[in-house]
């Protein structure tokens, strides 16, 4: 970064699924800018963000992104998942519904993106403990059940943000 001589070995695109109001955009902020707000806006339409970062001693430029979890503000589907080889499938640990519908979000994705795409089953807000919802048992089993890669994270307190992107970007890799 900073360096336009950067030679980028790969650029890799992921896409952020899931409810309204998990923190898909926070998370996104988190690990792009180290940034996080409380007041963050619903997400109209699609924006996106990159990050290159050095991984085996390549230069992988990581182009990720979001869109709205409302279904009246989302991008047309099949262009947002074309070329994607990742996704962040992202429930909020304190709201049941959210984790209720990966199995839609999951339906999507096997009907939109590539079959080889890697899927990463996100459980956002465990700073939240005491409301939590959804046991991380629950989202563990129901993960490998779907052959999914899983990580609780707090986008606020940044714990294993940094890790679930670097994971799945390994894993694309
Ligand atoms: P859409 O764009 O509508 O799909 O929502 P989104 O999934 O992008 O949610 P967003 O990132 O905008 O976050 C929604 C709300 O949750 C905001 O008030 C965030 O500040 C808050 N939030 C996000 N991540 C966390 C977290 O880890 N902990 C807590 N306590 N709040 C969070
Ligand atoms: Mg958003």
């Amino acid at each position: 970064q900073g360096n336009y001589n950067q030679k980028i070995d790969y650029v890799l695109k992921v896409v952020m699924i899931g409810d309204s109001a998990v923190g898909k955009s926070q998370l996104l902020a988190r690990f792009t800018r180290n940034e996080f707000s409380l007041e963050s806006k619903a997400t109209i339409g699609v924006e996106f963000q990159t990050k290159t970062l050095l991984i085996d001693h390549k230069t992988v430029k990581a182009q990720i992104w979001d869109t709205a979890g409302q279904e009246r503000y989302r991008a047309v589907t099949s262009a947002y998942y074309r070329g994607a080889v990742g996704a962040m499938l992202v429930y909020d640990i304190t709201k049941r519904q959210s984790f209720d519908h990966v199995t839609r979000w999951l339906e999507e994705l096997r009907g939109h993106a590539d079959k080889n795409i890697v899927i990463m089953l996100i459980g956002n807000k465990t700073d939240l403990g005491s409301l939590r919802a959804v046991p991380t048992e629950d989202a563990k089993e129901f993960a490998q059940r779907e052959s999914l890669f899983f990580m609780e994270t707090s986008a606020l307190e940044a714990t294993n943000v940094e890790s679930a992107f670097l994971t799945i970007l390994t894993e694309i890799y």
